[in-house]
């Protein structure tokens, strides 16, 4: 809700248009439903990104002349709040003391980045960077507000326990070898970060070394057979397990321990062999099938398998998917497209979701992979 200052940079129809919702900028419109209590109170959380200094001298005071300082009197939920200012406005004592006083109230304040600033200086003010603000949300979502009736997990997931597997697997053929796969593990991330902000206690077995999301506990393996038994061990109690890892089929079947050399041994004439070493493989144990076979009775977990298609002369993506499904029955399939150039290492992914039992498909995207966690949770959640 852009205050009547804010509305002096965009205007009102320029917010509608490019996030596609309504706009409320008074107290006064739309007064049956009493906007200023009511949004507030909906709220799961409030950012005030840019917070000028007369936003933050209004709310120190706990004035409540505009919508914004109304719903911020009204919130029960975490706020966080951006300051953006010339260098002198931001280090004023004023300033300051508001900003304290802010601050002791349980107000997230964000401090500035310092850069160029609107006019020519440059300087501490300067507001910080979308992802930066964005991942701060993102914490103080996961956090709750801090007071005592927020405290426990809340989402339609709090109570829940979920394992989340992410990454590719590395199957090590000497000390600096590998054999491995382009899963960047983001999908997987984007899957444990989202449980963990709807409620869920989230354990991420990870083959990725990304940064661990808030509120999320990573246990970092490398390859597949130590996935395989990280699983087993975080399954009791698990309501929920997704694979969304890329496992590896096969590994080396052996493992040498000093690297394998270019020229690899002498012959008997004293020449280097410069034959080229083969290297065979083992198969690896498909995680998901002994998940599925393990599932007995209401207890058993739901089990989510990703299917990685490129489509082929015998079938498409999906029809592809569909046959997996039937082969894995896992209860839920969530089927991408991958390549080169698509999916992997991307922030974006299309995918068909599929469940066990009917025909329906949920296809989704091309959308970030935040939003492909959203759905892959909406359709867990509805079979919990
Ligand atoms: N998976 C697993 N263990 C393996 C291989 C795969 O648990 N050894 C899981 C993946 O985490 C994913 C699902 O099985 O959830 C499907 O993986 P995918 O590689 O697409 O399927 P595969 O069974 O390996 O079939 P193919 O490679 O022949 O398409």
């Amino acid at each position: 809700m852009p205050t009547a200052s804010a509305l002096h940079f965009v205007g009102e129809a320029t917010w509608a248009a490019l996030s596609g919702k309504p706009v409320h900028t008074d107290v006064w419109s739309d007064i049956t439903e009493v906007p200023h209590v009511r949004i507030g109170r909906e709220a799961d959380l409030v950012v005030v990104a840019p917070a000028t200094a007369d936003l933050l001298a209004r709310a120190a005071t706990g004035q409540a002349d505009d919508l914004l300082t109304n719903v911020l009197l009204t919130a029960r939920c975490p706020v966080v709040m951006a300051p953006a200012m010339h260098t002198e406005m931001y280090e004023h004592p004023a300033t300051q003391a508001n900003i304290a006083t802010l601050s002791e109230r349980g107000v997230h304040v964000v401090p500035p980045a310092s850069g160029r600033l609107t006019g020519r200086d440059s300087g501490p003010g300067r507001l910080p960077e979308p992802e930066e603000l964005f991942e701060v949300c993102r914490r103080e979502l996961a956090r709750g507000s801090g007071t005592p009736s927020a405290a426990a997990p809340r989402g339609p997931l709090a109570g829940r326990r979920v394992v989340v597997t992410a990454g590719g697997t590395r199957e090590p053929l000497d000390p600096v070898r590998f054999l491995g796969n382009r899963s960047s593990g983001k999908q997987g991330y984007a899957l444990a970060r989202t449980a963990a902000e709807r409620g869920a206690e989230v354990v991420l077995v990870s083959a990725a070394g990304l940064e661990a999301p808030a509120g999320v506990r990573v246990v970092p393996v490398e390859t597949a057979l130590e996935m395989e038994a990280a699983v087993r061990a975080e399954l009791a109690d698990a309501d929920v397990v997704v694979m969304a890892a890329a496992v590896a089929d096969f590994r080396p079947a052996t493992y040498t321990e000093h690297k394998i050399k270019k020229t690899h041994a002498v012959g008997a004439d004293g020449a280097p062999d410069e034959s080229v070493p083969a290297v065979p493989l083992v198969r690896n144990p498909d995680i998901l099938a002994g998940l599925v076979a393990a599932r007995a009775g209401a207890s058993s977990p739901v089990v989510v398998g990703f299917a990685a298609e490129t489509g082929d002369a015998s079938g498409s993506v999906l029809e592809h998917g569909r046959a997996k499904l039937a082969r894995k029955s896992c209860d839920v399939l969530v089927v991408n497209e991958v390549g080169a150039d698509v999916t992997f290492g991307k922030d974006e992914n299309t995918v068909h979701v599929l469940r066990r039992g009917t025909d329906a498909v949920l296809d989704v995207g091309p959308a970030s992979k935040d939003v492909v966690a959203g759905a892959v949770w909406d359709v867990v959640t509805d079979l919990l």
